[in-house]
């Protein structure tokens, strides 16, 4: 929890950006996100609700925070209790919260069912995150009952009920400077953690040790803890060989064996911001030919993805950037045969080169690693228009997509992934690649933040050498 002025300064001003967007009759309530049980007595490790943790900077569950349209916040959480704490963990409680995080007043959590109806009273509009927290919408609707039934004496029944995440998507898409100085040093602490995992397969293999996925795994989280994340921001994959081509792999006891390439997409998350890297190295050291050649390739789409990213492009354009690459490789190669999947231009509509390359090239990164933020631009929603996928059949609605701004924070992860399969050069089977930077949108185009781990293949040897 960060109770320092300068972060009082930045919650207040994103409260007061929500309030004017409100009105003056608006309320807003955002709860704080469940504790969730692992098994039996073991919880998971608790992950505050990103929209609450973004308006509060309050990282304790069980709280809420309501918002006026006239610019008051209510905070409710837990109460002090030193029989519980002994227990649990120290509570803030309501008498410190307002000092503590700025919040104008606070309550225990155990009076939110009668205060919230007194809050409510008055308002024309409830905005509260729509779809996102099991059972909320019937939580509103039991506060505003009290309302509606005192509607005689004189209470006033808000009329509307209206989704918080619209405003709040459009808040946290575009990144503050406060942000990005987290995502930063995010992104530097697991570029630290890649290059670990990095040195010590080689270092294990020239030992003639064996070396397991779970050993790399353990060198991204010792670098991550060591460097004061709290927790990876999804679940690490590390795969050797062939198991890269599972794209949802996650870290296991796989073999990795000298002479194959292991990928490892692995990301800290630090005070509540994630980061998410993509590297994919030999692990002994030294890429054979054919790892070089589809490496190359893959460095190459991403570059042309990277030249695409600057304010004022479409979210699409790194991913169209990184297609046409990737498929005009994949002919040079002789992964596609130009005699059955025609040229270039073919292979692009037919979707052909999804055989080998099956998902986008980037996604919003934040306090969620596929974070929140329209895709589409909202100023051009009705301009909706239908094809027909070459691949599927399935008629596709294209909307225009989402123009970058400066402050965006976006992924840029091509990657190409071979199967063994009849009329694919067998020299390639089995090889799965991605590379996956975290970019900053500027005017004049992107800061990679997560370069603190190199991607050339002289650099990659070079650090693995020893
Ligand atoms: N690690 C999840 C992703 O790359 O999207
Ligand atoms: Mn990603
Ligand atoms: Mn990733």
């Amino acid at each position: 929890m960060n109770t320092d002025s300068a972060a009082h300064a930045n919650y207040h001003d994103r409260r007061a950006r929500l309030a004017a967007h409100m009105g003056s009759h608006g309320i807003a309530l955002i709860p704080t996100a469940p504790e969730q049980q692992r098994n039996r007595d073991a919880d998971f490790l608790y992950r505050f609700d990103s929209y609450f943790h973004y308006l509060s900077g309050f990282t304790e569950p069980k709280a809420w925070l309501v918002i006026t349209g006239s610019g008051k916040t209510v905070l409710f959480c837990l109460p002090k209790d030193l029989e519980r704490e002994t227990w649990d963990g120290i509570r803030l409680g309501p008498q410190a919260a307002p000092a503590a995080l700025g919040v104008d007043e606070a309550y225990a959590i155990d009076e939110l069912d009668t205060r919230m109806p007194l809050l409510m009273d008055g308002c024309d509009t409830v905005w509260y995150p729509f779809a996102t927290h099991k059972g909320l919408e019937a939580r509103v609707n039991g506060w505003l009952q009290p309302l509606r039934d005192r509607v005689r004496f004189g209470t006033l029944c808000p009329s509307a009920q209206r989704d918080l995440c619209e405003p709040l998507d459009e808040m946290r898409l575009v990144k503050d400077s406060f942000e990005q100085a987290t995502m930063r040093r995010a992104a530097q602490i697991s570029a630290g953690g890649h290059i670990r995992a990095m040195q010590l397969s080689a270092r294990m293999l020239r030992e003639g040790k064996e070396v397991r996925e779970y050993h790399l795994d353990a060198e991204l989280l010792h670098e991550f803890r060591r460097r004061g994340s709290q927790c990876p921001a999804y679940g690490s994959i590390v795969a050797a060989g062939e198991n890269a081509c599972v794209l949802h792999y996650r870290a296991d006891a796989g073999l990795v064996r000298d002479g194959e390439l292991v990928l490892i997409d692995a990301g800290c998350e630090l005070d509540g911001y994630a980061s998410d890297i993509t590297r994919t190295f030999p692990a002994n050291g030294k890429f054979s030919g054919p790892q070089r050649a589809l490496y190359e390739l893959v460095l190459a789409s991403q570059q042309a993805a990277v030249n695409a990213t600057h304010a004022g492009a479409r979210f699409t354009d790194p991913h169209e950037a990184t297609v046409k690459v990737l498929a005009q490789g994949m002919l040079d190669l002789g992964l596609l045969d130009a005699n059955q999947v025609g040229n270039l231009q073919d292979v692009i509509e037919k979707r052909a080169y999804f055989a080998f390359y099956m998902h986008r090239t980037g996604h919003w990164l934040g306090m969620d690693v596929h974070d929140c933020g329209a895709y589409t631009e909202p100023s051009e929603i009705g301009q909706a228009t239908t094809r027909r996928d070459a691949l599927t059949g399935q008629t596709i609605v294209n909307r225009p997509a989402r123009v970058l701004r400066s402050g965006m924070v976006l992924t840029i992860e091509p990657g190409i992934y071979v199967r063994p399969a009849p009329g694919v050069p067998e020299q390639f089977h089995g090889i799965g690649i991605r590379i996956e930077d975290d970019a900053i949108v500027t005017d004049t185009g992107c800061e990679l933040i997560s370069r603190g781990v190199p991607v050339e293949v002289d650099a990659i040897e070079a650090l693995m050498r020893g």
